[in-house]
């Protein structure tokens, strides 16, 4: 055990040191593993994420996520080396939206706006109106005139839980967060049963059920900010169990549980396998290789943009 610690603080010390020696910044999401999200510059959500890509004056950007998310900070940076620790680091949202498929369905609907959850492709924001993540989303829908129908893309459960809220018509792709569809509302219900004085808090990627029951729907962010400034004293919490580090570390007198998976896995709670690809020896070796790399063409990451930029200006 002691072994382990002196090891692992070891090699983060290294990746400090390769991070100062060659001007890297490291921005991690909340569900990465904690032993990166205590050597990052930055932990955050996605639209916090997006931002500081776009305003930092380092040199390479160690991207502690996943694929989309290195993708939009490279897009926001084309001419700064943007890294990720492991180039399989993908989603399920983002894989369930072929730029073929979603192509043919915009062109059944010349009229719509397109709106697209960050979570997708280079390809697929090339293809969008606006983007939006799980903290701006309401604003975004609202922020388009009220006579233009919508189409979603590519997270259902966000878009109908977007749609309930902003009252807009809205056409939604059928994608979905595998991580947030695990939830079981039984086995909620029975936690929440033994835990009568809970708060449950859950992410809008969950499914309608899963919202129907929870007394706060937001982002990541957006979760730790109601743990932080609620009176109450436990929660339960229904998105990726890592946010309960940085969760915990912001309230340690309060009582966090995991809401249970459908399925029993190690952790009873539901992780993103995608996010987990990612560890401290890749994070090293990708900071002293200097790869791996995303590479995006000129053009793609031009017409990317536009819609990323659409998003910040209204952030
Ligand atoms: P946010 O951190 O923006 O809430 O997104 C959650 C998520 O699933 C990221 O993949
Ligand atoms: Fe994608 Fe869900 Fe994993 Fe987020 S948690 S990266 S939405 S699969």
């Amino acid at each position: 055990m002691m072994e382990k610690t002196l090891q692992r603080t070891s090699l983060q010390d290294q990746i400090l040191k390769l991070k100062k020696d060659k001007n890297a910044v490291i921005l991690a999401h909340y569900y990465q593993e904690p032993e990166i999200q205590e050597i990052a510059d930055f932990i955050g959500d996605s639209l916090e994420l997006a931002k500081k890509a776009a305003e930092t004056q380092a040199d390479i950007i160690v991207f502690a996520g996943v694929h989309f998310m290195a993708e939009t900070a490279k897009i926001l940076n084309p001419s700064k080396r943007v890294l990720l620790p492991d180039l399989n680091a993908g989603c399920s949202l983002a894989e369930s939206c072929p730029p073929e498929d979603f192509r043919k369905l915009k062109k059944q609907y010349p009229d719509h706006v397109v709106v697209t959850y960050i979570n997708c492709s280079a390809e697929i924001k090339t293809l969008s109106d606006i983007v939006c993540t799980s903290s701006n989303a309401e604003k975004i829908i609202n922020s388009i005139p009220e006579d233009k129908p919508i189409i979603f893309a590519p997270d259902k459960n966000l878009g109908r839980y977007l749609r309930q809220k902003t009252g807009r018509k809205m056409l939604l792709w059928d994608g979905a967060c595998i991580v947030h569809e695990a939830f079981s509302l039984d086995k909620l219900l029975k936690l929440y049963k033994q835990h009568p004085t809970a708060k449950i808090i859950a992410h809008p990627e969950s499914e309608a059920h899963i919202l129907k029951v929870a007394n706060y729907i937001g982002s990541t962010s957006g979760m730790l900010n109601y743990v932080k400034n609620s009176e109450n004293h436990t929660f339960i919490v229904a998105t990726e169990a890592g946010i309960l580090h940085q969760m915990q570390k912001d309230v340690p007198y309060k009582t966090l549980i995991p809401a249970p998976a459908k399925e029993d896995n190690t952790c009873a709670c539901s992780e993103c396998a995608f996010m987990k690809m990612n560890t401290l020896q890749k994070l090293y070796n990708c900071l002293e290789k200097e790869e791996p790399e995303i590479l995006l063409s000129p053009q793609l990451m031009k017409e990317a943009l536009a819609p990323i930029e659409r998003m910040l200006e209204l952030s």
